[in-house]
């Protein structure tokens, strides 16, 4: 990032550039040109966002000499399983807090921390509500046992890990300027708002035209508001970047249902025409309730968002598969031939 200020510790772990895709069916029916960066493609396992905040966040881990990564999430968490990757690839130790009871069995992201070798903790209701503390105490256990631990907050939703999101916006910047199509707006998910932070930075920095536009799927409008504003304020003041939060951070609300893990049937309707319609398999908890929110937008208000919408996949594909019990009788009554 040439931004005049000092460098910033990065590890490069992402395979980018990701790929950018029309969607050709979902387009013609539309009547918008809609297209998807291939986030989902960041690679080491198909690690979605986090990779590219992982990149900021390990980079500064390694600053401080830390060799134990920690961090918490649910039991699906997609960002617990980047950091365990990650941990895996680069000879690091892995400690997850992870909010539940040990399951029956390893299925999807939980499945693959355990793969990995990550260390895990599980956190009852009541000391998840004191997650910071919890890693506090497991921090406190790596330096005991002489190790030098670095704590990612749930989902990496710091300054640093919100650069990954600046550098996928300078990424999707060079893409255009070598013949990709000008988008009027790009359309990412937004738990914490940080990679839509990112891609606001980049928009000041790197000349991106399109308008930055998040969908909520967890958190209040007003909360994600407030913390990409707060984010956009601190690149500026740790890193000196030349950012400022826009007076309207762009967000499609009302698309949270019940929360973040309670995925509903829309969703998983979602993720199931989707597939057909493009073969791009989206997950249940994220991209398909920001995806389904986008179509809702496009299918009642064309012309909102412009002619060319671009929707950044953020992936998230594993936690699709302990979905398997809903999924079943939406596929089941298909009427498609199995035999
Ligand atoms: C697949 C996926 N998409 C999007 C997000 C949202 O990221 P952010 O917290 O930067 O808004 C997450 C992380 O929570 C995720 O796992």
């Amino acid at each position: 990032m040439s931004t005049g200020a000092p460098p910033i510790p990065r590890v490069e772990l992402a395979y980018a550039p990701t790929p950018l895709l029309k969607l050709e069916r979902l387009s013609r029916e539309l009547g918008v040109e809609l297209w998807v960066k291939r986030d989902d493609l960041t690679g080491l396992l198909e690690s979605g966002n986090k990779i590219r905040k992982l990149e900021f966040l390990v980079g500064e881990a390694f600053a401080q000499r830390a060799d134990t990564l920690i961090t918490c999430g649910t039991l699906q968490s997609n960002c617990c399983r980047t950091v365990a990757a990650v941990a895996a690839r680069l000879g690091l130790r892995a400690v997850l807090a992870l909010k539940g009871a040990p399951p029956a069995e390893y299925d999807g992201n939980l499945l693959l921390d355990r793969l990995l070798g990550a260390e895990l903790r599980y956190c009852s209701d009541a000391e998840w509500e004191k997650i910071d503390e919890v890693l506090e105490d497991l921090a406190a256990a790596v330096r005991r046992r002489g190790g030098t631990p670095y704590v990612i907050p749930e989902s990496g939703a710091t300054v640093a890990g919100a650069l990954g999101y600046l550098a996928c916006g300078e990424e999707l910047a060079q893409q255009i300027r070598h013949g990709a199509p000008d988008f009027d707006s790009v359309v990412i998910t937004a738990f914490s708002g940080g990679s839509q932070a990112g891609l606001l930075m980049a928009r000041q920095l790197h000349g991106l035209r399109a308008e930055i536009v998040g969908v909520p799927i967890a958190w209040e409008a007003a909360r994600v508001r407030d913390h990409v504003t707060s984010l956009i304020g601190q690149a500026r003041r740790r890193y000196g970047l030349p950012v400022e939060a826009p007076a309207e951070v762009r967000l499609l609300d009302g698309y949270q249902g019940a929360g973040r893990a309670a995925v509903q049937a829309d969703a998983l309707r979602t993720v199931v025409s989707v597939a057909r319609a493009e073969g791009i398999v989206l997950d249940p908890v994220y991209t398909a309730k920001a995806f389904g929110g986008l179509l809702d937008r496009l299918r009642g208000a064309p012309g909102e968002l412009g002619r060319r919408v671009c929707f950044i996949h953020t992936g998230g594909v594993f936690s699709l598969f302990p979905f398997r019990g809903a999924l079943g009788p939406l596929l089941a009554g298909d009427g498609l031939v199995e035999s």
